[in-house]
């Protein structure tokens, strides 16, 4: 949520300061700002909307040569989005400029303490709180690094900051907390951003930050503290290997990732299988075969891959549930003694899944982390780690990654139950995949006739439930329409009253054993006048279903259903000409809970 770009030396700051704002922008995208420095003269550009807004507004050729910079793309916690909410944000002094990610809990109680000290405030957000008591504790003793640290005592929440004493422009301060923070070392330049991305054409050498650690940098330093004193640090190297943002021809991100889809299997093959044989660490498989329950923890998209892999397992007789992260955050629940817990995350930085941390690691409960970014906090702080090897997933509706978590899952429980036949099934199911790709076309029609509609049903029974909750997250995240999924049987239970000419169903056919149920359950919706649009797989399909995939193995159908669906909301959404990869109000990464 929210991403923050800094650096001090000597660099293009313009080029730098934007293009990394724009390789973040997927982190939250309401508003935007760039504050720059020489010391003499300063510039702050602020932009409600898109990068795109603010990089007309810093001018092409600056009047002056800045030695350093900040700057920062938000996502709307604390305060509406306005310029005066938008980041950097500056004390009433305007000593100094910082740049926030995070959220600071006792905001208030701060914000009154200092209003009663006569400071007053622009906005409404908890990042001025913080510029504001940074100066006021400075008015009473003038250490940057000693004020910092006296700040952090009084802060209850998380962020990572990059402040600017605008007294003395030649260090660029920073501090962390529970938000990631990353420090870049370049030539005769130090930099900084919330992460690797818009350093990764820069620098291969960081500093991950810890939390409670903070410091300063200038173009040839780094000086870093912790409880007052400052401390040693190493260099750690960090390859920019599937780091690439560009678009490489697309129009859009989510057309590019759903393509991407046959090339991330391809890369789980190559990383988790040898010579026909799963390369798993034996002690993890271990692990899983000994605990008497998995415990899967997920949000959004990364939720329902998880549920495909809680049938596979029941199905195979392991206790297994799945579920979502802020609910078992405060409402843990475990059914017996020696739990294995699975953590879920395309980002590894989600708040929610963060939270549920102490509960596992206060227990010793074993703990499996499954995220797309190795240096993610969920990845560091694993016992076992699997790595999805995704490459960025820039749109904000997940969709290679949703195909990797879900084969990842099947590899590794194909790997201790050895009955699912997925080293053989998978090379097939990329011809499935690569089938859907070549005849997208087709799904155009019937995108252009859903995007009349306000809501649908998504239909399915068993695992085509597990898409059909997928697809209801992706149609209503990206194309606004009020989608539900539902499972096939329960319709006439209550939901089917809702159906009329106005509210039709997308229904997915992947089973045998209630493909004749699910046919019969459509011909209740059509008496009451709403339309089906079947997704049906070839052995299974029908004249006049909308569209027929190839034959998968039943464990991998939701890759194909879930696919075309997302060709669907991609479609769908170019019809009524929304933002396909920034959909309102979303993030791609929720690091605030
Ligand atoms: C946000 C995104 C969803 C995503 C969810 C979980 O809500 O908008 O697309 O599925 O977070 O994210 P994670 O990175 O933990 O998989």
């Amino acid at each position: 949520m929210c991403g923050i770009v800094g650096a001090i030396g000597s660099l293009d700051f313009r080029s730098y300061l934007l293009n990394g704002l724009h390789k973040l922008e997927y982190r939250g995208y309401d508003s935007c700002g760039v504050y720059i420095s020489n010391g003499k003269n300063h510039g702050l550009y602020k932009s409600i909307g898109t990068v795109d807004s603010l990089e007309s507004k810093v001018p092409l050729n600056l009047s002056f040569n800045p030695h350093v910079g900040i700057a920062h793309t938000r996502w709307a916690t604390h305060g509406g989005v306005t310029l005066s909410n938008c980041h950097p944000v500056y004390s009433s002094d305007h000593r100094i400029m910082l740049v926030h990610n995070g959220v600071i809990e006792n905001f208030e109680s701060i914000r009154n303490f200092l209003i009663e000290k006569g400071i007053s405030f622009s906005g409404n957000t908890d990042s001025e709180v913080i510029a504001n008591l940074l100066s006021f504790i400075l008015s009473i003793d003038n250490s940057m690094t000693k004020a910092i640290e006296r700040m952090m005592q009084e802060l209850n929440g998380s962020y990572a900051l990059a402040i600017i004493d605008t007294y003395d422009t030649n260090k660029l301060y920073f501090a962390k907390n529970l938000s990631p923070l990353l420090i870049g070392k370049g030539e005769g330049a130090n930099y900084l951003a919330s992460d690797q991305i818009p350093m990764a054409d820069i620098t291969h050498e960081f500093i991950d930050l810890k939390d409670g650690q903070y410091g300063y940098m200038s173009k040839d330093d780094i000086h870093l503290f912790q409880n007052g004193e400052e401390i040693s640090f190493e260099f750690v190297s960090r390859s920019s290997e599937n780091l690439d943002v560009s678009l490489n021809g697309y129009e859009h991100y989510m057309l590019k990732e759903i393509e991407e889809t046959p090339s991330c299997i391809e890369r789980l093959i190559k990383n988790y299988i040898f010579r026909k044989k799963y390369t798993f660490d034996k002690k993890l498989l271990r692990v899983i075969e000994r605990s008497t329950e998995i415990i899967f923890l997920a949000c959004g998209t990364s939720y329902h891959a998880s549920l495909v892999a809680v049938d596979i397992l029941r199905a195979r007789g392991k206790i297994a549930n799945a579920y979502i992260a802020s609910e078992f955050a405060y409402h843990p629940v475990i059914m017996t003694d020696n739990p294995l817990f699975i953590i879920i995350s395309q980002s590894g930085e989600t708040a929610d899944i963060i939270k549920c941390l102490p509960f596992i690691t206060d227990n010793a409960y074993h703990l499996l982390t499954i995220t797309n970014n190795r240096y993610s906090s969920l990845a560091r702080k694993a016992e076992y780690y699997l790595n999805l090897y995704s490459g960025v997933e820039v749109s904000v509706a997940s969709t290679k990654v949703y195909q990797s978590e879900l084969v990842l899952l099947l590899m590794l429980f194909d790997a201790i139950y050895m009955d699912l036949n997925l080293i053989e099934s998978l090379n097939k199911e990329l011809l499935v995949l690569k089938d859907i790709i070549n005849r997208k076309e087709e799904i155009k029609p019937i995108a252009k006739e859903l995007a009349n509609y306000e809501h649908c049903f998504i239909l399915g029974r068993g695992l085509d439930y597990d898409s059909a909750l997928e697809a209801a997250l992706k149609i209503k995240e990206v194309t606004y329409i009020h989608a539900s999924a539902v499972q096939a049987g329960e319709l006439k239970h209550g939901p089917i009253a809702l159906v009329s000419q106005d509210f039709p169903s997308l229904a997915f056919i992947s089973e045998e054993k209630t493909a004749h149920q699910m046919r019969n359950g459509f011909q209740e919706v059509k008496a009451r006048g709403g339309k089906v649009f079947v997704i049906s797989s070839k052995s299974l399909a029908e004249e006049n279903d909308s569209f027929v995939v190839l034959d998968s193995t039943i464990y991998l159908a939701p890759m194909a259903k879930v696919m075309v669906a997302q060709y669907l909301t991609y479609f769908i959404t170019l019809e009524k000409g929304f933002n396909v990869d920034k959909p309102r109000n979303l993030a791609k990464s929720v690091t605030v809970e």
